[in-house]
């Protein structure tokens, strides 16, 4: 299914490594999953987000109060690829896994990939599928802005909280193929902001740009989770656009302000490729 990332040519597995016809080759790694990223002009050691990100980003979903996203997710994608017999479907900067893994043990006919520029996020999909014993997912190291997927190879695109981009997605999905939003809505998170800001903002709605794109429908799911502890709040922190631009001092704040109950708001948009 993987093309090379330097030829664009099949990539084959064979004793543990993907290979072109040109001769490219790239290794499994032991943890399960391949790095596809080449290195052009960057280290991809240091891409995406870093291992204490994806720690405190595994520890926080663990928790499952994203749960009621997750189960969403299968339910639409269940939907959207219902008819299809083998479905391909591709969670775009997929993290460390987690709507990655509980889509292919819902969808047991479907080829699951999850694409991540982090090679610790990428690893942990892998490891996290191995665990959940998902022989139909497969994690790779790579770019949703470089995908390592043929033309119109996948029935859907998922991409939550993650980089979306009308060309590549175009490419990669099937005429008709599905590409699946998540953003977050005008509320997401507000009381965990209302703690760490004076003046908390509600969020301005994600503006994108997908010309190849058709919007087919949008729905919001939204509801209260309790945050328990100082180390849920701080995990949950970690795993926000906040922790950078957030005052060590404000974030201090934090310190003791469990339990609370913060919303979570979610803008699922699905969209049909028009190319
Ligand atoms: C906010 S996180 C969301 C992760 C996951 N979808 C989730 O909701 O748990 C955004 C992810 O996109 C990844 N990312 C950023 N730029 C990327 C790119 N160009 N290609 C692939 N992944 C990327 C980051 O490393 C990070 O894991
Ligand atoms: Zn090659």
């Amino acid at each position: 299914m993987y093309i090379c990332p330097i030829c664009k040519k099949r990539l084959k597995l064979s004793d543990n490594s993907y290979r072109c016809q040109n001769r490219h080759c790239f290794d499994m790694s032991a943890k399960g999953y391949v790095n596809l990223l080449t290195t052009k002009g960057r280290d991809p050691s240091k891409a995406g987000d870093d291992r204490q990100m994806l720690r405190s980003r595994t520890d926080f979903l663990d928790t499952d109060a994203y749960k009621p996203l997750a189960d969403k997710l299968c339910q639409v994608i269940g939907e959207a690829a219902g008819n299809i017999r083998e479905p391909v479907i591709i969670d775009s900067g997929c993290g460390e896994g987690y709507y990655t893994v509980r889509l292919a043990a819902s969808l047991p006919r479907a080829q699951v990939f999850g694409i991540e520029i982090s090679k610790n996020g990428a690893a942990h999909t892998a490891v996290r599928g191995r665990a959940a014993g998902c022989t139909n997912l497969r994690a790779a190291a790579a770019s949703s802005f470089s995908l390592p997927f043929r033309e119109h190879s996948a029935d859907v695109i998922l991409s939550v909280f993650a980089p979306v981009t009308n060309d590549e997605y175009a490419r990669v999905l099937k005429k008709g193929g599905t590409l699946m939003v998540v953003s977050p809505t005008e509320r997401h998170l507000f009381a965990l902001k209302a703690i760490l800001y004076d003046q908390p903002y509600e969020n301005k709605p994600n503006r994108y740009s997908l010309r190849s794109f058709t919007l087919a429908g949008e729905q919001r799911l939204k509801y209260t989770f309790p945050v328990t502890s100082d180390k849920q709040a701080a995990d949950l922190f970690a795993m926000t656009p906040y922790y950078y631009k957030t005052s060590p001092e404000a974030a201090a704040r934090l310190n003791g302000c469990a339990p609370f109950e913060c919303e979570a708001g979610f803008l699922i948009q699905t969209y049909r490729s028009s190319l």
